[in-house]
């Protein structure tokens, strides 16, 4: 239903996107990761049609992302969308409805969104929270196919956050499919059902979050030592990526990060050392993603 097919867009010596093939399927919930810069948005504005590539095609419902939008199977959230001011929300919200060939009741977009209790405030006096959410009702103000979210939830706090998580949810369980780009790893992790890592305009890796974290290699071990720790040994350990040491009182407490977790315990073990609470786990989505883009800048 989405396809990039072999897409890149330079803005005169920059790379934003780079060769892009991607598919999306229908129902999907798919969260874009990358840090700064890396093609993110630029993505999402070339799937809306905001931008034309220079290389490639970008097809939406197997036709131009342009007509689709017309057809009104797209809602979207842009990361710099301005709203109108002078209005009320209840007003925008409205408008958008009005203009959506398939609108929903405007009480039902306002609860949707969670915004009932704000709909006859001035959108100009708005928090940056609540403006966002105004932001998604716009988004979901009729019966859209797809959702393209860029950063929904910059600038909520963490229980809005979770309030908004609930109302993609039920976007995604009415069978939409919801694209949104996201610097929260645990938004990614909690909503998504598949994870697509972007670097310097690439794909770096796609998958489930637990495929992810996995292709990330590391796990984590931590323990607690009596004593000062040997720093220098540690180091010296097979396999290990970082090590952090703390001291607490007299003992010490190490964390390390490590690609063959079991030969760096047993060396361990061989430095003499008895650690102790010894803990061994994977890693978040956000260690592995950190894993993953620094790896790849050390390989350039
Ligand atoms: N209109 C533009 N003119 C020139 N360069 C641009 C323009 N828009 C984006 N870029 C550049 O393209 C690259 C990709 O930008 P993009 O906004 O897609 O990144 P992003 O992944 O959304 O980043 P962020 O997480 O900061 O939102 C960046 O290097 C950016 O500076
Ligand atoms: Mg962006």
């Amino acid at each position: 239903m989405v396809s990039f097919q072999g897409v890149g867009k330079s803005y005169g010596a920059v790379r934003a996107v780079a060769d892009l093939h991607l598919e999306l399927h229908p129902g999907e919930t798919v969260a874009l990761l990358g840090p700064n810069g890396a093609g993110k948005s630029s993505t999402l504005d070339l799937l809306l049609g905001l931008r034309t590539p220079d290389t490639g095609t970008v097809s939406l419902f197997g036709t131009t992302p342009q007509r689709a939008i017309e057809q009104g199977r797209v809602g979207a959230m842009l990361q710099s969308g301005g709203l109108m001011d002078g209005v009320k929300v209840r007003e925008l919200v409205r408008l958008a409805r009005d203009l959506h060939p398939h609108g929903y009741p405007v009480d039902q977009i306002l609860a949707g969104a969670g915004i009932t209790e704000i709909a006859d405030r001035m959108v100009g006096k708005l928090s940056g929270g609540q403006a966002q959410r105004v932001r998604f009702a716009l988004a979901t103000a009729g019966a859209n196919d797809l959702i393209v979210l860029d950063e929904p939830t910059t600038g909520m706090d963490v229980s809005s956050r979770q309030t908004f998580w609930g109302a993609m949810r039920r976007q995604a369980d009415e069978g939409r499919t919801v694209l949104f780009a996201t610097h929260y790893l645990e938004e990614a992790d909690a909503i998504a059902d598949r994870v697509i890592v972007l670097h310097r305009g690439r794909v770096l890796a796609d998958g489930t979050s637990a495929e992810i974290k996995a292709r990330a290699g590391a796990r984590r071990i931590s323990f607690d030592l009596a004593g000062p720790a040997d720093r220098a040994a540690l180091e010296a350990l097979p396999h290990l990526t970082t090590l952090s040491v703390s001291n607490a009182g007299s003992g010490s407490t190490v964390r390390i990060q490590s690609r063959a977790a079991d030969a760096t315990v047993h060396a361990l073990y061989g430095l003499g050392l008895y650690p102790r609470n010894l803990e061994v786990s994977g890693l978040g989505l956000e260690q592995a993603f950190i894993a993953l883009t620094t790896a790849e800048e050390a390989a350039r």
